[in-house]
């Protein structure tokens, strides 16, 4: 393995720590949250101790100096997924903030009674609740492309979908966070608009671990978030082509989205401070910069491939172990992200053992319920990597799922035996 992960490992403070158990911490959540190496954390730490102030407020030193990080973190946040302009970087509060702010704004303004907004199956609830909602304002309808039984989906039927639905918006992960299915943005989005259809993309799971080049892929919004690609929390990016962002009404009203206020209307500011009403996350914005400079100088492309080796040795002994179930496709298909069930197991049980052994994975539906009803499952337990796990932490997350499933599968019999009809 060329990659090597304990290169990486000492940047990242929190990594040295141990669970409650006193077990060494392997930390396999990182489609939840990643964690922040020092150079974040100096940054954000900088920035406090050295030239906080309010940003595009004040005439005095520290006001400027912050707005000029705050707006080179604009800069940073361009040239790494590629977008043609500074005016087309919005920063929010995380992905749902920023589909929340294309669904009010320009759902508000384009959509209408009859109207179809296509989602995958597979979205996370980020990507499914803003459109019900815009649903009950606006009185358009939600439909969802399936999953195959590879837990792919086929370009053929999303293209029949896109030309039979003619939906006004097509909306769609670029990688799940449960299934870990890496979706064909480039193709999808060509085919969408070959069908009129307008193209939103849920970069969460894509934006760290891949180089996500918007231009490329040439979609007219995309969101992510700062927490999973080793930046702060409270901050997420929503890209939009100029084009729509100008034509579109501000989502937020408040300080700073205001070019004049009178006592009868107002006027916006231009982009991108029309859609930033209030102090926006300045400490965020510049911590997440220097993640992303983190990140580009780690290799994404390298870190895309460490973790197809942790996944692919994660899911190939899974696999083996009899009663587990694996959720998502083949590795070759999918991100850095094993979801899986035991048979007669609770999903909660499996990670309240692993964590025991020090094994931090999240369990539950993973803010993907109609994903999980489709499967007919209500839980799974997910292991996600990133760059600085290792494939010692892959053998001990195994050897501790086999341990689970002798624990509770066993004891799951015995209590079948006295209760043939267990809850699950
Ligand atoms: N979206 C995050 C996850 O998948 C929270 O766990």
């Amino acid at each position: 393995m060329s990659f090597d992960p304990n290169r990486y490992r000492d940047d990242f403070p929190i990594l040295s720590r141990c669970a409650a158990s006193g077990a060494p911490l392997a930390f396999l959540d990182n489609a939840a949250s990643t964690q922040r190496p020092q150079a974040v954390i100096d940054a954000v730490s900088d920035c406090y101790q050295r030239y906080y102030a309010n940003v595009h407020r004040g005439i005095h030193t520290l006001s400027e100096e912050s707005t000029a990080a705050y707006e080179q973190a604009r800069s940073t946040t361009r040239q790494f997924i590629n977008a043609a302009s500074d005016c087309e970087i919005i920063f929010t509060a995380g992905t749902t903030a920023a589909i929340n702010t294309v669904a009010h704004s320009w759902g508000n303004t384009n959509l209408a009674a009859g109207d179809v907004v296509l989602l995958t199956i597979a979205e996370h609830h980020a990507n499914i609740v803003p459109w019900h909602q815009l649903a009950e304002r606006s009185g358009c309808r939600v439909e969802f492309l399936p999953l195959g039984d590879d837990f792919t989906m086929n370009d053929q039927l999303v293209a029949e979908k896109l030309q039979s639905l003619n939906p006004k918006l097509f909306a769609f992960t670029a990688a799940s966070n449960v299934i870990g299915t890496r979706f064909p943005v480039a193709t999808w989005t060509r085919l969408a608009h070959d069908a009129g259809a307008t193209v939103l993309i849920d970069a969460a799971q894509a934006a760290p671990h891949e180089t996500v080049d918007v231009q490329q892929w040439d979609a007219d919004f995309v969101a992510f978030s700062g927490h999973k690609i080793c930046g702060p929390n409270g901050i997420g990016v929503l890209y939009g082509k100029q084009k729509w962002l100008e034509a579109m009404p501000p989502f937020l009203g408040g300080g700073g989205m205001i070019d004049r206020v009178t006592t009868t209307g107002f006027t916006p500011a231009e982009l991108p401070e029309k859609f930033e009403a209030g102090t926006p996350p300045i400490a965020p914005a510049i911590g997440l910069a220097a993640a992303m400079r983190y990140l580009q100088a780690v290799g994404l492309d390298d870190i895309a491939q460490h973790e197809h080796v942790l996944c692919k040795a994660a899911d190939t002994a899974l696999r083996e172990i009899p009663g587990v179930q694996i959720i998502g496709p083949t590795p070759d298909k999918k991100g850095g992200i094993v979801s899986f069930t035991i048979d007669g197991v609770h999903a909660h049980d499996v990670a309240q053992w692993l964590d025991t052994r020090g094994v931090a994975v999240r369990a539950g539906h993973h803010c993907a319920m109609p994903l999980h009803d489709s499967l007919g499952k209500t839980a799974s337990t997910r292991a996600s990597f990133y760059l600085y796990n290792t494939l010692d932490e892959v053998e001990r997350f195994v050897a501790a799922v086999k341990e689970a499933r002798e624990k509770f599968a066993r004891g799951g019999r015995r209590r079948r035996r006295r209760n043939p009809s267990p809850a699950s």
